[in-house]
């Protein structure tokens, strides 16, 4: 029998406004890259690979998920970890993503600042070629780090801002809120890019208020724990703020014990304008469509409210009302 719901979800036009690149990279390509740039690995098998993504919390993730990146090596790297993402959003019926780099994680290690960004910019570029995915880069900071750092990081991005469509901050949030980041988020928007910053993943709903009060944000990834302030929920319903809300990612980090204790569609119900999004789905074990799919089931959401996270992927992105127009009525005339 068919899964009409998965079928349904599949052939829906949708975007993806919550994906860190690095954390598409799947074991059996973290074991290719691996091999032919001769990088050690903690693992023998991708089976040990998968048994290792057991996380009680997003510091255990990410501990995991920089240790993966250590087999990203040159242009041709992220070029083909790109490519295989853009392949599996196509064949979900994605039709535009905007995702997440970290530079820092990186530099840090010794690559040249043009190796993720060039080999990204390409295999975006030969995504749109192959599938007719359009795309846009956001440069995440590493909030663990200084905000030194992310003024260093920005500046050495300036050659590239121009094919940028903004930046972002991500890894770990407690401890680091976003009033240490102010100075670079200006410079940022000065320079004409779109500003996102992860809050209210684990962190406490000041940390929200801080992203949209000092930071001036033009979308919230995540927001879960926005939930707990009403007068929160107030102000991001009147403002129309996107959340990119990730339900299995919260699930394997244990932000819900059970996908039907999930926030999103409680988001819908009190007028938030909630999407939905993979985060990391070689960790969280699931792509968009998966995550639009368990979702539904467990929510036993509406096919009109599957319909309005569709619709508000293109409403919160950060493409031209033209496009967005284009994309609507696509939804509609499918819909
Ligand atoms: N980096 C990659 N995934 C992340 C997440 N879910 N939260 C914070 N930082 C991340
Ligand atoms: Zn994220």
């Amino acid at each position: 029998m068919t899964d009409t719901l998965e079928d349904f979800i599949r052939g829906l036009p949708k975007a993806e406004l919550h994906l860190h690149i690095e954390g598409s990279l799947e074991p059996e390509q973290m074991f290719e890259f691996g091999r032919r740039n001769r990088v050690d690995m903690p693992f023998r098998s991708v089976e040990e690979v998968r048994a290792a993504y057991a996380f009680s919390n997003l510091q255990d993730f990410l501990d995991i998920y920089y240790q993966g990146a250590e087999v990203l090596r040159t242009e041709q790297d992220f070029h083909d970890m790109a490519m295989a993402y853009f392949g599996r959003l196509h064949a979900d019926g994605g039709v535009h993503a905007e995702i997440f780099f970290d530079p820092q994680t990186h530099t840090d290690r010794g690559l040249p600042f043009s190796v993720a960004v060039e080999g990204l910019l390409s295999g975006m570029k030969a995504a749109e070629a192959e599938f007719g995915i359009s795309s846009g880069l956001i440069m995440c900071f590493l909030r663990h780090l200084d905000e030194d750092a992310a003024l260093a990081t920005l500046k050495a991005a300036e050659p590239w801002l121009d094919r940028m469509v903004g930046v972002g901050l991500d890894s770990a949030e407690v401890g680091h809120p976003p009033s240490k980041f102010q100075r670079v988020f200006r410079a940022a928007r000065e320079r004409g890019l779109m500003l996102c910053a992860h809050a209210g993943e684990e962190g406490p709903p000041e940390y929200v208020w801080e992203a949209l009060d000092l930071l001036k944000v033009d979308r919230i990834d995540h927001g879960n724990r926005a939930l707990e302030d009403e007068a929160l929920v107030q102000r991001l319903v009147a403002s129309e703020m996107t959340l990119t809300v990730c339900p299995l990612s919260n699930l394997k980090l244990r932000g819900v014990q059970d996908l039907k204790e999930h926030p999103l569609k409680r988001m819908l119900d009190l007028g938030l304008k909630a999407t939905c999004n993979a985060d990391d789905p070689s960790y969280f074990g699931g792509s968009i469509c998966e995550n639009f799919t368990q979702t539904a089931r467990a929510l036993d959401l509406s096919r009109e409210e599957i319909v309005t996270l569709a619709r508000n992927s293109f409403t919160g992105s950060f493409l031209d009302e033209e496009r967005v127009a284009r994309h609507l009525a696509a939804i509609d005339a499918y819909a």
